[in-house]
């Protein structure tokens, strides 16, 4: 329902589709298929302005909130989901520096972020500390006002083509999550490699790399709010930057209704349209209304945020359930319209599968978004 969204929403619907027809649609098929980085989009992007609209106005950004970033996202996605999660990685990369990072901090890495001189990525995920967050391994220990860190990070997205990363390493390995603190590092810092490049499946354009630490030095200054105070700034960011992934699903969720729809309306090699059949009707029905369903939801949650609501969680987590899992859905059964032809790599809906597969796996599963739902619901029926 665009009619119900403002001028401003309309502003950066219309930039955004104007980037994914102009410079996304022409080469997404060729990006996913040599796993190249979108700089030319990320320049297109960074042209029009568009790579702080989450970032307050007083730090360089739009100051657009989180309803224009899923908007923007929502537009790429429709296009390339990779390209669209390659964007909306550094509204997750950024905001541990909006929600915790001092004054000084903030005016130190925003501006740069804002105008797209640099991007970010966030280094949270270790091979054995996925789902289970908290059992990070990485260490950080400070001497004589730097952090020395050690250990691995994996899954993480932007990988390569970032120029900052938000850390979390653990300062007191006897407290658990309370003793997880968030660093910033730089790319080229003597200590931190980029490593592995993982070969996936789907969203492919974008980079997701191992990022390695050995005897790190990072600035005390560097670290974002209080040590032991990682966890919750990890947790506050993923509670902010879920409905930018759900966004994402959301426009692979449309972009797939849209080939669907014409295909269905195509004469089938001297057959009716499938549009004539009944069944496929129905279809395309169900397929419209999830996306719908969806879409409305994510709306809510962005709305949310951007009203200051703080019990956000249970909204962010159950915005990103339904539409990644929508995604899934509406992706699988696109690829019936174009019968044994949905098999083709040929053909451009297969890649929406593809794409569409990770956005249940990233930001949080979606079984650690059932866990976050049941977890305030019994909560709030507690009180
Ligand atoms: N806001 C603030 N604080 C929070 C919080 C929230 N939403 N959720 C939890 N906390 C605080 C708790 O209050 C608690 O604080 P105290 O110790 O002071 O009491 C502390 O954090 C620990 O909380 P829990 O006991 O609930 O934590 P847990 O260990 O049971 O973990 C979890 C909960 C929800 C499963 C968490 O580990 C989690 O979210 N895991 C998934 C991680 C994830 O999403 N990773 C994605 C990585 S990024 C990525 O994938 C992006 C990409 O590539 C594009």
């Amino acid at each position: 329902m665009y009619e119900l969204l403002s001028e401003e929403n309309h502003h950066y619907i219309e930039k955004a589709r104007h980037i994914a027809d102009t410079h996304i649609r022409p080469v997404a098929a060729e990006l996913d298929r040599d796993q190249t980085y979108p700089w030319e989009i990320v320049r297109a992007m960074q042209k029009e302005n568009m790579m702080g609209v989450w970032i307050p106005k007083e730090y360089g950004g739009r100051g657009a909130g989180v309803l224009n970033l899923c908007l923007v996202v929502e537009e790429l996605s429709r296009a390339c989901g990779a390209v669209g999660v390659a964007y909306a990685v550094n509204a997750l990369g950024s905001f541990p520096i909006i929600v915790g990072g001092s004054e000084e901090q903030k005016k130190k890495f925003l501006p740069e972020i804002a105008e797209g001189r640099k991007l970010i990525a966030f280094a949270l995920s270790e091979t054995d500390a996925g789902s289970d967050a908290g059992a990070l391994q990485t260490k950080a220990e400070l001497v004589d006002g730097e952090y020395v860190v050690n250990g691995a990070k994996k899954w993480n997205t932007n990988g390569g083509a970032a120029d900052l990363y938000t850390v979390y390493a653990s300062t007191r390995p006897d407290r658990g999550t309370r003793g997880i603190t968030a660093i910033m590092a730089e790319k080229g810092t003597p200590g931190f490699e980029i490593g592995y490049e993982e070969d996936k499946m789907g969203i492919r354009a974008v980079s997701v790399h191992e990022l390695y630490f050995e005897n790190c030095r990072l600035p005390e200054a560097n670290r974002l709010g209080e040590e032991g105070k990682g966890f919750g700034n990890a947790m506050m960011t993923l509670d902010r930057a879920r409905p930018g992934v759900a966004a994402q699903a959301v426009g692979l969720a449309q972009g797939a209704l849209d080939l669907a729809v014409m295909r269905a309306k195509e004469d089938q090699y001297g057959r009716p349209a499938l549009a004539h059949q009944q069944a496929m009707q129905f279809k395309l029905a169900d397929m419209a209304t999830r996306v719908e369903a969806a879409r409305q939801l994510v709306y809510t949650a962005a709305r949310a945020l951007d009203a200051g609501v703080k019990n956000i969680s249970k909204l962010s987590a159950m915005c990103k359930l339904m539409a990644t899992d929508t995604a899934m859905q509406v992706c699988t059964d696109a690829i019936d319209f174009y019968e044994e032809w949905g098999m083709l790599r040929t053909e451009p809906i297969e890649k929406f599968m593809r794409d569409a597969k990770i956005t249940q796996i990233y930001e949080g599963t979606n079984q650690v978004q059932r866990l976050v739902v049941a977890r305030s619901l019994l909560k709030e029926y507690s009180s």
